[in-house]
């Protein structure tokens, strides 16, 4: 009978500020790192090299490489319902876990799964894992935990992310209304759209606490009444996004 392989999901936060001490020993105990490769005709994937920089600072002399896998194509056509948006993540993500099984067969030993923030949070690695079990890999899985954007945004904004004893919806730009028109009062939304597509029909009274690129090239900060502030997010995206070559935002809405 061969060895388990064994896998560590480690959340790496936004980048080598946030590695835990937890993370940055499990990234020396690992023998590879295996990664999605988004690189299209010759651009430069700026995630794969955001992880390459977290191995250099806390693995450098160990010599952990990254394998990258080609990811599969994912349905990306625009106005898909839910329930074929959901499909298509759902082919997208067994794709995944038949190239990473692969990967991890051949290779055994221990593989590292760098995940920017949390793996509880909007990320599918843990699932994909659960995935290439289910296709016959026998594997033994841990998970560290990460730094994730609604706290570094939090922090940025010095705020608390609820009233006291209040809850919060956490969401996706994409559900934004609906969990509007379902009375939520105090949302934190990620995987946006670019704003001037996010419908902001009767909440425009609404506080917004926005940040892009948090703790990376290109961090933008902006907050007020929604409606007297948007053009400040829009320029403030656009400006990130040229910094960085790259763009990722989040924020939290609250009715007055
Ligand atoms: C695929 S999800 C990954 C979330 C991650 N697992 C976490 O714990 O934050 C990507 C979304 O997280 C948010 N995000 C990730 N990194 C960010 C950053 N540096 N600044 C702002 N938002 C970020 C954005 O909403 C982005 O669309």
């Amino acid at each position: 009978m061969t060895a388990a392989v064994r896998v560590k999901i480690l959340g790496v936060g936004m980048g080598p500020a946030h590695v835990t001490s937890e993370v940055a020993a499990a990234l020396r105990s690992i023998d590879y790192v295996v990664a999605a490769e988004k690189t299209q005709d010759g651009d430069t994937d700026e995630l794969l090299a955001a992880r390459q920089a977290i191995l250099d600072e806390y693995a450098g002399d160990t010599a952990v490489q990254i394998v990258a896998v080609p990811d599969p194509k994912r349905d990306r056509s625009e106005n898909l319902t839910t329930q074929r948006y959901q499909a298509a993540v759902n082919d997208w993500h067994r794709a995944r876990a038949v190239e990473y099984g692969q990967v991890l067969a051949d290779r055994g030993g221990t593989a590292g799964f760098l995940v920017w923030g949390d793996p509880s949070l909007y990320d599918s690695t843990i699932r994909i894992v659960e995935y290439v079990r289910d296709l016959g890999t026998d594997l033994e899985v841990e998970v560290l935990p990460g730094i994730s954007a609604p706290q570094v945004l939090a922090a940025r904004h010095a705020m608390v992310l609820h009233d006291v004893g209040e809850p919060i919806h956490l969401t996706t730009g994409r559900r934004l209304r609906q969990a509007v028109a379902a009375g939520q009062e105090n949302i934190v939304s990620m995987l946006n759209p670019p704003p001037e597509q996010l419908d902001l029909t009767g909440i425009d009274d609404w506080t917004i606490w926005w940040g892009a690129n948090l703790g990376a090239t290109g961090e933008r900060l902006v907050s007020g009444r929604l409606a007297d502030v948007m053009p400040a997010v829009v320029e403030a995206r656009r400006a990130a996004r040229e910094d960085a070559g790259w763009v990722m935002d989040v924020f939290r809405v609250r009715k007055p």
